[in-house]
């Protein structure tokens, strides 16, 4: 897969932010935590060049669900901060548009695209490192922390498609057998938690890439959603995408 200078600049902004984390947290911010800058410490070995993660098909010991305790948010707050918050913003609410929106999304949800990350079920030559770093108890913590932060609404762009964004969401397309995105996503786009990811207030840029990407197999993790993609041209996906994004 071709590594485009964005996401080498996002490589080189997620380093500076992880450096500087590690000098905030080494700041005691109360109560003083020691923990703080371990984890952020622990979180350099993230910085050493993971574009080609070899992957053996044993898969490693963290990811047996078996050794998985309670989530402890706080300690995904931390994890979070340290690696993840360059890239998809402080408490989830990302202001880049190819970087989704996390905030609010539900645990269950977060924790199979990290694991489908991990093992590049979903490919993703930004996202597979940083997964690769993760323990399963890491992924728990950080699911924990981000479904419950509060999501920053976002907007829709587009006047003259908007409606009709709002028709296939609500409506699906008829003559083509596309189930209305409101049935599985729930009418007002919060989703339904565990199966059924939030959409409302993403980043349209964002939404239409993922649609396009399990339209063209790129993205192969929910046959339910390829079946869908499969029937929306560029109109219609840029035209739910921004419906979605304005949706509350
Ligand atoms: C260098 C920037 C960058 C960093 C750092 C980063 N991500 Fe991502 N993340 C992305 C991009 C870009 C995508 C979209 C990937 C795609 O196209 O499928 C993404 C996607 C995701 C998704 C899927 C969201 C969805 O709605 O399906 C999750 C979950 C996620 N990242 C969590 C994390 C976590 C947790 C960390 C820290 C351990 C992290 N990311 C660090 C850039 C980043
Ligand atoms: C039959 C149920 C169903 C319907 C109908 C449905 N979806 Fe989905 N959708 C899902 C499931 C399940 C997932 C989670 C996929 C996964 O686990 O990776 C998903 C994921 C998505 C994602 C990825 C979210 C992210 O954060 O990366 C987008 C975007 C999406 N759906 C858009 C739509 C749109 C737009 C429509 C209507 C045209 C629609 N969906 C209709 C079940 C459905």
């Amino acid at each position: 897969m071709k590594v485009s200078p964005r996401i080498l600049i996002a490589f080189a902004l997620a380093a500076t932010a992880i450096a500087s984390t590690a000098q905030q947290a080494a700041v005691p911010v109360a109560p003083p935590s020691p923990g703080a800058a371990a984890a952020a410490a622990a979180a350099q070995p993230a910085l050493a060049p993971q574009s080609t993660p070899t992957q053996t098909p044993t898969a490693p010991a963290s990811v047996a669900p078996a050794a998985v305790g309670k989530p402890d948010a706080a300690l995904g707050n931390q994890k979070y901060d340290a690696v993840c918050a360059s890239c998809h913003g402080a408490a989830g609410n990302s202001g880049t548009p190819a970087n989704p929106k996390l905030a609010q999304q539900h645990p269950a949800y977060i924790i199979k695209q990290l694991q489908e990350f991990k093992t590049a079920k979903r490919p993703s030559p930004i996202m597979q490192g940083f997964a690769a770093q993760l323990t399963e108890q890491d992924m728990v913590n950080i699911a924990a922390y981000l479904g419950a932060q509060k999501q920053k609404p976002g907007f829709a762009k587009d006047k003259e498609l908007v409606a009709l964004g709002e028709r296939i969401y609500r409506g699906g397309i008829l003559n083509r057998n596309v189930a209305s995105c409101a049935g599985c996503h729930s009418p007002n786009g919060a989703g339904i938690p565990a199966q059924y990811p939030r959409l409302s207030g993403q980043h349209a840029d964002y939404t239409a890439a993922q649609l396009v990407a399990f339209r063209d197999g790129a993205r192969k993790n929910s046959p339910q959603m390829t079946a869908i993609a499969t029937k929306l041209n560029d109109r219609e996906i840029r035209a739910v995408s921004d419906y979605i994004a304005g949706l509350r």
